[in-house]
């Protein structure tokens, strides 16, 4: 992928992206849809993360939708229906394309990310809300895994995602009775990290998305990714990854930041890293 020219914007009808102050602000954008997730809506989504993987003017993805709404999970005509009648390499087309972006590229993205619940967060959009590494919602939003409501399973690795942050009698609860909850219980089960009144969402999001941009990229990115990794392995397996990235990313960091932390700590005595970021390019 080569580097972007930073003039163009990524995206285009389905996606939007406005950039503030390394904050990429991606918005779904089908609210006469409740931006239901289409498969060209998934298309646009997936080109939309390659080109900001790589574009400086992203240091913090934040996920949103247009509207009173996240999203109302897969479109129902688009996705279902109309792939109904697809042969099977195509249909497996389609599902991959939104495989790709709603959890697979978005779990182990270059950059941290944000899920900003504006409103209806429903099936297929849990992938997202789970992949995204924090998620801030409305107080005033809406969820639900509605999927037993019309006759299907959470599939689309929703249940996969839902039981990661969940815990297994909220999961179940939710899964089987299809009940919906607001942004205040799904801060409480620990779905989203908070939840704020929508009045206050944007500005919270900004808020959090700056401190995220203010630390070291290199570990930022081997921190998060290291998180979700260890999860699945054993403490022998999980020691032994964490001092190899950690020393890869030594390797890897431009700025240098371990030795330039030590030294302001050790030597200048400029700073204390349990309440403060070290001072970057110095
Ligand atoms: N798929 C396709 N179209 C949708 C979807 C969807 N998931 N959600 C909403 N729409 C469409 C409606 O069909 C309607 O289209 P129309 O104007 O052409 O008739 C339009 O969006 C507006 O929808 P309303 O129902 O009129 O909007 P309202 O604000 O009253 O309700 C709500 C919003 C609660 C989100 C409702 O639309 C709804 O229940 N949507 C489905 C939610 C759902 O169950 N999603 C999970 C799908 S399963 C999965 O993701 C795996």
């Amino acid at each position: 992928m080569s580097q972007s020219d930073n003039t163009a914007i990524p995206g285009g009808k389905l996606v939007l992206v406005e950039f503030e102050d390394g904050i990429a602000w991606v918005t779904l954008n089908r609210p006469e849809k409740r931006n239901a997730i289409s498969p060209k809506l998934s298309d646009e989504m997936l080109s939309v993360m390659n080109a900001l993987e790589c574009d400086e003017r992203c240091r913090c993805l934040v996920i949103t939708g247009a509207g009173d709404s996240y999203s109302a999970g897969m479109d129902l005509k688009e996705f279902f229906r109309e792939t109904d009648r697809l042969d099977a390499e195509h249909k497996a087309a389609v599902v991959r394309s939104a495989a790709e972006w709603q959890w697979r590229r978005l779990m182990y993205y270059m950059k941290p990310s944000i899920a900003m619940v504006n409103g209806w967060c429903f099936g297929g959009a849990f992938n997202s809300l789970v992949a995204c590494d924090l998620a801030i919602a409305a107080e005033e939003a809406t969820f639900g895994l509605s999927e037993i409501n019309w006759g299907i399973i959470p599939a689309g690795n929703v249940l996969k995602a839902v039981s990661a942050v969940m815990n297994q009698r909220d999961a179940l609860y939710y899964t089987m009775t299809g009940e919906t909850f607001d942004g205040r219980k799904a801060a409480h089960m620990g779905l989203v990290n908070e939840a704020v009144p929508r009045a206050r969402l944007r500005e919270r999001t900004r808020e959090l998305a700056k401190v995220l941009i203010s630390k070291n990229p290199t570990a930022m990115r081997t921190a998060k990714h290291a998180c979700k990794r260890v999860r699945s392995m054993d403490w022998e397996d999980s020691q032994d990854y964490l001092f190899a990235k950690l020393e890869q990313m030594q390797f890897l960091d431009p700025e240098k930041g371990r030795a330039s932390a030590m030294s302001q700590f050790l030597d200048k005595k400029t700073f204390r890293p349990g309440l403060q970021n070290y001072e970057r390019g110095r």
